[in-house]
């Protein structure tokens, strides 16, 4: 089943672009539009959506977050992202203009359900976002749209996350298209860019992992890691940081870059490595200066700086001591790229430290108890 692959995240990463790809047919019609009938909400639920609260565990939750900064920029309704374990015992704010996403590979996550459950009690939609047909989760929800990532074996989440990023950017922009929040041009912009991404996040794969592969020996005997980002880079750095920590057993902590100075700089030592995911459009996104200016700063304590960041970023060459580029692409589709070579930094870690990468310890593929 692995065909020619060592193991099966090996062939699940190298489906990330066939997982966005497929994720995005059939979503469209002839004039461009998108189209949802098959998620069962009519238009008029739809309109009247006045929030969002994404419910997720793991890496489907920072697909949510990812989400969050594209949606509440396109429709300008705020995105509220919570882990569902957190969600179902505060007492959240619910009416039926709230629409809950249930973000879920398995679609068997219990925390999921149960928060899903108790989401629909209160009297609001839920609509699922899941790669698993007939799961519990959408079984159990008002709605669904489906991930096509194909089935996911490895127990550490890789292509099930760009085609949870994918969904959820398609909803996002579907409500932007019902709600009149954005332009009919500027949302065919925006999805021309995403059908764009499987040939950028397969130039990563073909460009990027013999230096991947370089680095990872490179640092094998590193204790710790630090993973910072902003702004969707944040998300992802987070999404990184679990990665190398699930599978490669390596104490690892992701932060927002702006917290640095707020006190996770004073675990920066000579030689530790801190990882940057550096925003692209340089002198067009303010953030870009900040995550530099965050990098000279680990670096003027002595730490080894990773950085993914935009090819021939000019400040990147300057400062970072090992590089994972990306090709050019817009902020908000950054995430799908940006999360390719970390996937694969942690799956070369593991096998460099002999683990079982498909199967790491203490760890089940889906979590079906609370
Ligand atoms: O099946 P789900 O997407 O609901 O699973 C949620 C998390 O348990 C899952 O993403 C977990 O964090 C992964 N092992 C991360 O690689």
């Amino acid at each position: 089943e692995k065909g020619g692959w060592d193991s099966f995240m090996d062939k699940e990463i190298h489906e990330d672009p066939a997982a966005v790809q497929r994720t995005l047919l059939g979503r469209l019609n002839k004039a461009g539009d998108l189209n949802l009938d098959e998620v069962h909400i009519d238009e008029h639920d739809f309109k009247a959506v006045d929030k969002i609260i994404v419910i997720a565990c793991g890496t489907a939750s920072y697909a949510g977050m990812v989400a969050k900064y594209a949606i509440e920029h396109w429709v300008r309704i705020p995105v509220e992202v919570e882990l569902a374990h957190e969600f179902r015992y505060r007492d959240p704010i619910l009416t039926p203009r709230t629409l809950v996403v249930a973000i879920s590979q398995s679609g068997e996550t219990m925390d999921t359900l149960m928060a899903l459950r108790h989401a629909r009690e209160q009297g609001s939609k839920v609509l699922a976002i899941c790669n698993t047909q007939g799961a519990s989760i959408p079984r159990e929800s008002d709605a669904v749209l489906y991930t096509h990532a194909g089935p996911e074996v490895a127990v550490a989440s890789t292509k099930a996350f760009v085609a949870q990023i994918t969904a959820a950017y398609l909803l996002g922009l579907y409500l932007a298209q019902v709600k009149g929040a954005m332009f009919r041009d500027e949302i065919h912009q925006v999805l021309d860019s995403l059908k764009h991404m499987p040939a950028k996040i397969q130039w990563v794969i073909d460009t990027q992992s013999s230096a991947i592969q370089a680095a990872a020996k490179r640092m094998v005997d590193a204790k710790s890691f630090l993973f910072l980002g902003r702004h969707v880079g944040y998300p992802v750095a987070l999404e990184g940081a679990l990665k190398l920590k699930e599978i490669a057993y390596t104490f690892t902590e992701g932060f927002a870059a702006g917290e640095l100075k707020h006190g996770p700089i004073a675990l920066v030592d000579e030689g530790e490595p801190v990882v940057f995911i550096v925003p692209p459009e340089r002198g067009r996104n303010v953030l870009h200066a900040k995550v530099i200016s965050g990098i000279e700063e680990v670096r003027a304590r002595g730490a080894f700086v990773i950085a993914v960041a935009e090819e021939g970023d000019p400040d990147v060459e300057r400062y970072a001591d090992v590089v994972f580029w990306r090709p050019k692409c817009p902020t908000l589709m950054s995430p799908l790229v940006d999360v390719v070579p970390l996937q694969l930094f942690a799956m070369d870690m593991a096998n460099l430290k002999g683990y079982d990468v498909d199967k790491p310890r203490n760890l089940a593929k889906s979590v079906t108890v609370e």
